[in-house]
């Protein structure tokens, strides 16, 4: 039987993102209702739309293999090793900033902040470009859901064509000469046209933010309503990077993925027919009690956390989630040295997207009132 299925079973999510037997899907495939096919046609003006090809996430081998292969060291253990310091200036400086806001909004005031200051400076891209970027990936999350309200897809198409012309620019300035930053392998060697550099420069710069910054503001959430689990931290602070594991285990930004079989496929006792869409939640795998005990218990101690699949997994698996983890235990871990009476001001406000588990706004007060 050809269409969709749905699975949560965190197994069959880990076997199918890592079979070669399914693909990604692209925009138009035939089992997406037809409104989305429809205005996916009527606005592909070949724009770095980061879920279209060839933005390396919606994209298949050998393509996908040529693409990671450019960028794939940058973000290598070695790579990521080397950033620890440059993380911990940026996250104790903005924790110092905050300090003249004793109520803000976490959300603006910090989430975004490390996330863009460090993506921007491993792709070579001036600091004062930072708020134009925080827009681009405001306007661009949205791409990367299906079945958005057309107003909302067009502003994100328009803001892409700002995207465009300015990437198209600045790849002509390194092509004439390059500098050791990560936007410049993608324009070395000639192995890239320039749609497929503008494309990768572009998902390489909204993932690597919009969901570290999700990522932080769950955090946030989570720990300052199971204050026994921040004390542990507090207490502890080798803890954090297995906190960091368990918030994305609990509460993960990205909710669901999916995969299409390019053959007959038997898998846990079904017949999957080529062509057919298997959506998969990374959220469900994640609160699967086969793997993870008492899911829906937070617990920063859990010995399996990093087993979660908030990261995906197989040939798409997250190319940031070192820099991610990375940024999520520095940053926690500065945030609540410094401010240790810090509570939540207020509920926090829940971002739109249905597919990204997030926070728009999240109103905060430093210290005891
Ligand atoms: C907590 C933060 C993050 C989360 C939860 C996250 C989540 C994910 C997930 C679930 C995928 C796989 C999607 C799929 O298979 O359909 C993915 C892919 C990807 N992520 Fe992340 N990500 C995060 C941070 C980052 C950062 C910091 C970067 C920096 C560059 C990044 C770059 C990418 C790229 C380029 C891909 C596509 C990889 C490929 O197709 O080969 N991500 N991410």
């Amino acid at each position: 039987m050809s269409g969709v299925r749905v699975t949560a079973d965190y197994e069959l999510c880990r076997l199918i993102l890592r079979d070669r037997r399914f693909g990604i899907v692209t925009p138009n495939h035939p089992a997406l209702p037809k409104p989305i096919r429809w205005m996916m046609t009527k606005t592909d003006l070949g724009l770095p739309n980061l879920g279209e090809p060839p933005s390396m996430l919606v994209t298949d081998p050998p393509d996908h293999t040529r693409y990671r292969r450019m960028v794939g060291q940058a973000f290598g253990p070695k790579a990521i090793a080397t950033l620890d310091e440059r993380v911990t200036e940026v996250a104790d400086d903005l924790v110092e900033r905050l300090s003249s806001k004793p109520r803000p909004d976490l959300i603006q005031d910090f989430c975004t902040q490390l996330p863009v200051t460090i993506i921007a400076e491993i792709l070579g891209l001036p600091d004062t470009m930072h708020s134009t970027l925080l827009k681009w990936g405001d306007s661009g999350a949205p791409l990367l859901e299906r079945g958005l309200p057309w107003s909302t897809y067009r502003h994100a198409i328009e803001d892409l064509a700002e995207v465009q012309l300015y990437f198209d620019r600045y790849f002509d300035g390194l092509t004439a000469d390059p500098q050791d930053d990560v936007l410049s392998m993608l324009v070395t060697g000639d192995e890239l046209t320039r749609r497929e550099q503008v494309a990768n420069a572009a998902l390489l710069l909204d993932a690597g933010f919009l969901t570290t910054v999700n990522m932080l503001g769950n955090g946030i959430v989570l720990l300052t309503s199971h204050p026994d689990q921040l004390e542990l931290c507090t207490a502890q602070p080798e803890l954090w990077p297995n906190a960091v594991e368990e918030i994305l285990r609990y509460d993960g930004p990205v909710r669901m993925t999916g995969r299409v079989a390019n053959c007959d496929v038997d898998i846990a006792d079904q017949h999957i027919t080529a062509g057919s869409l298997v959506l998969l939640s990374l959220a469900g795998a994640n609160d699967d009690p086969a793997v993870f005990p008492d899911p829906q218990q937070f617990d920063v101690t859990r010995d399996n956390a990093g087993e979660h699949l908030a990261f995906g997994s197989g040939i798409h698996g997250c190319l940031g989630a070192r820099l991610a983890r990375l940024e999520g235990a520095v940053a926690l871990r500065a945030l609540f040295e410094r401010y240790p009476d810090l509570s939540l001001d207020g509920p926090p406000i829940p971002h739109p997207l249905r597919n990204l588990h997030a926070y728009r706004s999240i109103p905060a007060m430093l210290s005891a009132a």
